[in-house]
């Protein structure tokens, strides 16, 4: 595949992306194994919406990612697990290796009687079966859901069902630092409530033990003992569902993004080249888990496709010290180092004595993804990780693009810190204004939409393709809207402002204030709750609950986070949480979240028009609470 790698050329391909963009994407395609031609690049209107790219074409994701290496590849390795603990053997897959794994794994699931179609939950740890399990559907046509291995059993099942998944594939348990996660009672909680789950199939990881509910529990490894490593590779139509992967919106149950084979498959495939710049040989470390879009696109299918050696760590930042990720870094010879900013603002936090005695020379390329970088996070990251000598591509995309939008091109696009700088070919990133107008010129803010599909792009939610439209194309006519606001400076460059929706993002995990806010109110005591995000210096955002009670009772604030990490995850524990009398609300119900925001924040020397409210003392209470 063609590789940027002059700022000139990527003006011209930006352009002939712009110009024709049939023919950009169709000579990209050309990259790729494809079993039958497609009959047209591309299909679309943003009414209703429709998207189709490549459409009457067939190709296989599994078979691009592994067979297509096989020939020049097979003893080259594909994925290094580093384990939880440093102490713990390193393994290595190669190609040939993986491929075989893959092979015997889509041979158990077809025993188990997936069919194409069909829908796969995986919710594991970060070891390569997960990997594994992610591609063996892929090759067969069953389109996985990758449940993070950090949610509850209520938002498992939630998410079980609302696509029907047929199998469960977990493992019994994960350590992540020292804390052990018993994944398969927590599996087992959530699967009481599934009826479409048929089988469960359970990697031993750590050797735990575990409950085995006959006929309906199968262990991975006695599954893969008896299975031949035939192999089947099914041709699958270039618009196929490929995944669904649960993300969370301002309001209601989480949305089943939808990904379809072909598009995505291109799309991670270049971006992955050119954004990373990525060289043959090279090492590739993202660190996002295979349960967000992160880590499907960047840890999994963008390498895979282009041949390239991935990472996957089990653990965590700071186990056992905060030098880790710099000691795997010298370890492994990683040169390309992707990661999101709440872990370099936490590690920032602990110094700059972890770096001793690390080597980080082989260090090329270094990446940001999931918030928002402040310049200050972008400094320390650039001088003291990079030496002052590798570029850093803040990346900013979302699960619904399917891969970065907006992103330099390493080593190709000028760097201006806390930017993501510039849109990448095929994108064409318009800002809006209230009244839905495209704001034109340079120095401006607004509404960050796209006016023109790219082959990443979600086709739909599954089983809501009206819900899909109203989310995404209904706010402005003919638009894809993000839900983020961005500015353009005088020079054209991209900065991301942060949501303009009611999405907080604490650590880079994507949160709806309605999920928060569902969940608190669950507990007997609580009448009514609001939920907003504020400025944490290493979350990003934290989350703040403003809660109405029936009684007082001992550790109810305690009790109010505890329902959160069993109903969510542990992960969206409120920072904060005060009890008030009453919510600030406009005489037609509706809270003002606004006002909520600014006493999160501590500022509340401008409230800004409270003449709607309908009743101003609570303001002034709440505020008095918050030791305003
Ligand atoms: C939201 C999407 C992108 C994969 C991981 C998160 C925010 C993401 C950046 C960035 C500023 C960013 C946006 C976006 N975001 N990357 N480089 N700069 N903000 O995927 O969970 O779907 O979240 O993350 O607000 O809308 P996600």
């Amino acid at each position: 595949m063609q590789q940027i790698n002059s700022f000139e050329a990527y003006i011209k391909a930006y352009q002939d992306s712009v110009e024709n963009p049939e023919q950009f994407w169709s000579a990209v395609a050309n990259n790729f194994h494809w079993t039958k031609p497609w009959e047209t690049s591309l299909e679309w209107n943003f009414t209703e919406p429709n998207i189709k790219w490549f459409a009457g074409g067939e190709t296989n994701l599994s078979y691009n990612c592994l067979d297509r290496h096989l020939a020049t590849k097979a003893n080259h390795t594909a994925i290094i697990f580093e384990p939880n603990n440093p102490d713990e053997k390193v393994r290595k897959l190669t190609y040939q290796e993986l491929y075989i794994e893959v092979c015997k794994f889509a041979n158990v699931l077809q025993s188990l009687g997936v069919k194409k179609g069909d829908r796969v939950c995986i919710y594991m740890p970060m070891v390569p079966e997960g990997a594994i399990a992610m591609l063996a559907c892929a090759r067969i046509g069953a389109i996985h859901s990758v449940v993070f291995a950090g949610f509850s059993a209520t938002s498992l099942a939630d998410r079980i069902n609302d696509s029907a998944c047929k199998i469960l594939i977990t493992a019994d348990a994960v350590y992540r630092g020292d804390k052990l996660v018993a994944l398969k009672n927590i599996a087992d909680e959530a699967l009481e409530n599934c009826p479409s789950i048929e089988h469960c199939i359970i990697y031993n990881n750590r050797n735990e033990t575990v409950n085995i509910v006959p006929n309906r529990d199968l262990w991975w490894h006695d599954q893969m003992n008896i299975i031949s490593a035939e192999n089947l590779s099914v041709p699958m139509d270039a618009e196929a569902p490929l995944f669904i992967l649960y993300t969370s919106g301002s309001t209601g149950k989480p949305k089943g993004v939808l990904h379809t084979t072909g598009g995505y498959m291109i799309y991670v495939g270049y971006t992955f080249l050119n954004v990373f710049n990525y060289r043959d040989e090279e090492i590739f470390w993202c660190t996002a888990d295979i349960g967000w879009v992160t880590g499907h696109s960047y840890l999994i299918y963008g390498p895979l496709l282009n041949g390239a050696t991935t990472i996957m760590f089990e653990g965590v930042p700071n186990y056992p010290n905060a030098g880790r990720f710099w000691e795997m870094v010298d370890k492994h010879q990683v040169n390309i180092f992707y990661t999101a900013p709440t872990a370099i603002r936490a590690l920032e936090a602990c110094g700059t004595q972890w770096f001793e005695g690390k080597n980080l020379s082989s260090l090329r390329v270094l990446g940001s993804v999931g918030e928002p970088i402040n310049e200050e996070a972008w400094q320390w990251y650039y001088n003291n990780v990079g030496h002052s000598n590798c570029p850093i591509v803040d990346t900013w995309w979302q699960t619904e693009t399917g891969g970065i939008l907006i992103s330099p091109i390493a080593g190709v696009t000028p760097l201006k810190p806390a930017f993501a700088t510039l849109p990448l070919p095929g994108v064409q990133p318009v800002l809006m204004d209230t009244e839905g107008n495209e704001i034109e010129g340079n120095d401006v803010e607004g509404n960050l939409c796209i006016k023109f599909p790219w082959p990443g792009m979600s086709r739909s939610l599954y089983g809501d393709h009206e819900r899909f439209r109203q989310t995404y194309y209904n706010t402005y006519q003919n638009y894809y809207f993000t839900g983020d606001g961005a500015r353009r400076d005088a020079e054209g460059y991209y900065r991301i402002t942060g949501r303009v929706d009611d999405v907080i993002n604490v650590s880079g995990h994507r949160i709806g204030t309605g999920e928060v806010e569902d969940a608190i109110n669950g507990h007997a005591s609580v009448v009514e709750s609001a939920v907003v995000g504020y400025q944490h210096d290493i979350k990003g955002q934290g989350i703040f609950a403003f809660v109405i009670i029936t009684q007082h009772e001992e550790n109810l604030v305690q009790q109010i986070k505890d329902i959160v990490s069993k109903i969510i995850g542990p992960f969206a524990r409120p920072e904060k949480i005060i009890i008030v009398p009453g919510l600030p609300k406009t005489r037609s119900g509706k809270i003002m979240r606004r006002i909520l925001r600014k006493i999160a924040e501590g500022d509340v020397s401008n409230l800004g028009d409270t003449s709607t409210l309908l009743d101003p003392g609570v303001v002034e209470e709440i505020k008095r609470l918050a030791g305003l």
